[in-house]
């Protein structure tokens, strides 16, 4: 099996893996980041968000070892060392963004995202770039909202 080696949330990780391993599989089944989520089969929820080498990727929507040499971040990259949420992670906490937080995680990674490359977002760009993320629990309302306090427009 190939042996992959990747800069995950700043440490070197390894593992060997199958040509078909999506990555979403190597990270929750090789390295135990389990934050990462599968909510479907069909590239649509974006539970499964990450970045790799500072793109927003649909972890689903790729193999394991197009991922190789590859910096990738994910949700259990983006609190501080200490466990301190992140000032995002934060402001879902704060205005109830998340329900039952299966969505939670792709949420935080695609906002992030948006957030790095716009950093005051206005509340149609922010629902714009949700585009591709699902809650199924239908919690849009504070997901915005979140996204607005943590760029300081709330
Ligand atoms: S699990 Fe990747 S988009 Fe749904
Ligand atoms: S909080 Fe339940 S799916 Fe979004």
């Amino acid at each position: 099996m190939p042996s992959i080696s990747l800069k995950m949330n700043g440490k070197t990780r390894t593992g060997e893996v199958e040509g078909r391993t999506l990555l979403v599989d190597f990270l929750r089944e090789g390295l135990g980041l389990t934050g990462t989520h599968v909510g479907c089969d069909t590239s649509q929820c974006g539970a499964c968000t990450v970045h790799v080498d500072g793109m927003q990727v649909k972890s689903c929507t790729i193999f394991a070892v197009e991922a190789d040499g590859a910096e990738v971040t994910t949700i259990e990259g983006m609190a501080e060392p200490d466990g301190t949420l992140n000032k995002l992670q934060q402001a879902f906490q704060d205005h109830h963004g998340l329900q039952c937080g299966f969505c939670t995680p792709g949420m935080v990674m695609s906002l992030a995202k948006l957030i790095e490359e716009t950093p005051k977002p206005s509340e149609a760009q922010i629902r714009d770039h949700l585009e591709g993320n699902i809650c199924r629990c239908t919690g849009y309302h504070n997901i915005v909202k979140a996204a607005l306090a943590a760029t300081d427009q709330l």
